[in-house]
């Protein structure tokens, strides 16, 4: 019998990032998509390029940097989206853009103003239009969940006319039952048979978008739209890795289908993901929360014990949870101990990062007992992302506020040169930030700030994010900072932020995406 592969059509950088707080700088951008990548996802849709020139900027040196995968942008159906977007993919090896407009009733009458005619004239012009900067084209009906079917056939002829070689119908608003999702992609599917490929995007705003994705399956969909750790506008879309294991472990439902998918690298992927955007998955979560493969109740333990089917449907090590490694870190490890660690975490790290891993790793071993898996992520994680150190941090004196006025002192080293100041302020973050600002020359305006803990324990890791605008210029810029100190891991984000700001300046300045 012939396997029919689902396509995998990843989301994490576009409408994962429009989850509140999971904006990604450029490089994160950029090493997750070398991520999912490695993951096999068939496509990645890598943001939408006429959003912001940060947003361009991330687009364009993903499409210079990842060769396997297709690397995506979105465009709303206006000629300069698809322009920014034709742009920023030029130099994928493979490229599609991804085009949209709403089709519901509700979304045409009240957010566009425009009859069903003009939005079918719009949606023929854009994908017309996107033909001139890539072969492939998706195009999408916004809110087809709830549109008529009558309507989203008579789009679908026309864009597929026009060159649209995949169909996406997104439930937009995450409303409709799995019954009432398959009976439309069903419907769909028959009608473009050997004309297109349909795609589903379904949000999660019932808790359905997993289930209404895996329906859609079952009905014809050959593309599905999903994010890891389910990552998305409001309650998020569906979960790749939920919808990928379900179709492997369910093989006896999922007949000749499969995906390209290595789940062995799921668990890294969900890791990087969380490490990054500070949003952890919910620990009951399925397939990748933390509680996902633990027994606690005794019943349940001693059936474990006798036969691990009693009560596991999936194997940790499926999904790349190395259950045998049992090597705890230490202060008295050496560097073959760690790299061999960092291969069992499922880390494709070159030399100079295992380097510069393993002195980092040193510092902390010296100061912490217990060196958790989690630690040794959030550190790799941290190393692996390149942003040139244009200002580096090397040294803080903190003045408490307990009873005083709150005061920083903060030493930066900048093209070799060390420079020193200090400032007072509302507490103790502000005052390190405004010091920040005063020996560096950039003011900075805070947007948001969040503290997560890497591990477990008294000594955890602090893993610090915050947001922040340079010189009131768009975008916000994110920043990252692990330490065991708080105050120190928010002096590193704050400066990684602006390390990111500038080299993003420095490439706009190069490239031709200026004034985008
Ligand atoms: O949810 C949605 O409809 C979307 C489209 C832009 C595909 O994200
Ligand atoms: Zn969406």
């Amino acid at each position: 019998m012939t396997t029919e592969i689902i396509k995998i059509f990843d989301t994490t950088l576009r409408d994962g990032e429009q989850s509140p707080g999971a904006s990604m700088n450029t490089e994160e951008k950029i090493r997750i998509a070398s991520q999912l990548e490695r993951l096999r996802v068939d496509i990645i849709e890598a943001g939408f390029a006429a959003a912001s020139p940060g947003d361009f900027d991330a687009i364009s040196q993903i499409a210079q940097k990842v060769a396997r995968s297709t690397v995506c942008s979105l465009a709303r159906a206006v000629d300069k989206d698809i322009k920014a977007a034709g742009e920023a993919i030029k130099h994928a090896k493979f490229k599609r853009i991804h085009t949209f407009i709403a089709t519901s009733s509700i979304h045409m009458e009240h957010k566009l103003r425009m009859t069903p005619d003009e939005v079918i004239k719009k949606a023929i012009n854009a994908v017309t239009y996107a033909k001139e900067f890539a072969d492939d084209v998706e195009f999408s009906c916004e809110d087809a969940g709830r549109s008529d079917i009558g309507f989203l056939k008579e789009i679908t002829d026309a864009v597929i006319e026009a060159g649209a070689s995949t169909i996406n119908l997104p439930d937009t608003v995450g409303f409709r039952m799995p019954s009432e999702i398959g009976e439309m992609i069903r419907i769909m599917s028959e009608y473009t048979k050997g004309r297109a490929i349909i795609s589903v995007h379904n949000h999660n705003d019932l808790g359905l978008g997993v289930a209404n994705s895996l329906e859609s399956i079952l009905n014809g969909a050959r593309q599905v739209e999903c994010t890891i750790n389910g990552l998305g506008e409001r309650a998020g879309n569906a979960a790749l890795e939920e919808i990928v294991m379900a179709m492997k472990t369910r093989k006896d439902i999922f007949v000749g289908l499969d995906t390209n998918i290595n789940t062995k690298e799921i668990y890294l992927t969900s890791r990087l993901i969380a490490n990054i955007t500070g949003i952890e998955p919910q620990p009951n979560k399925a397939i990748v929360g933390k509680n996902a493969f633990a027994h606690e109740s005794g019943i349940h333990q001693d059936g474990m014990l006798k036969n691990k089917e009693t009560y596991e449907i999936i194997r940790p090590e499926d999904i790349g949870i190395d259950i045998s490694d049992t090597l705890i870190l230490g202060k008295h490890s050496g560097r073959a101990a760690f790299k061999d660690k960092l291969t069992k975490l499922g880390f494709e790290a070159n030399n100079e990062e295992i380097n510069k891993a393993f002195e980092r790793f040193k510092e902390l071993a010296d100061k912490k007992k217990n060196i958790y898996d989690d630690d040794i992520r959030a550190l790799v994680t941290s190393e692996m992302t390149h942003v040139e150190k244009v200002y580096e941090l090397i040294a803080m004196q903190l003045m408490d506020s307990t009873g005083g006025v709150p005061s920083a002192a903060v030493t930066i080293r900048h093209k070799e040169k060390e420079k020193t100041d200090a400032s007072i302020g509302g507490g103790t973050i502000d005052a390190v930030f405004k010091t920040i600002d005063r020996v560096t020359g950039f003011k900075g305006t805070l947007i948001d700030y969040k503290v997560t803990s890497v591990s477990q324990g008294k000594d955890a890791l602090a893993n610090v994010t915050v947001k922040v605008t340079f010189d009131d210029s768009e975008p916000a810029m994110i920043g990252h900072g692990l330490s065991l100190d708080t105050m120190l891991a928010s002096a590193k984000a704050y400066i990684g932020a602006l390390n990111s700001y500038l080299s993003m300046q420095g490439r706009l300045k190069n490239s031709s995406s200026k004034g985008i």
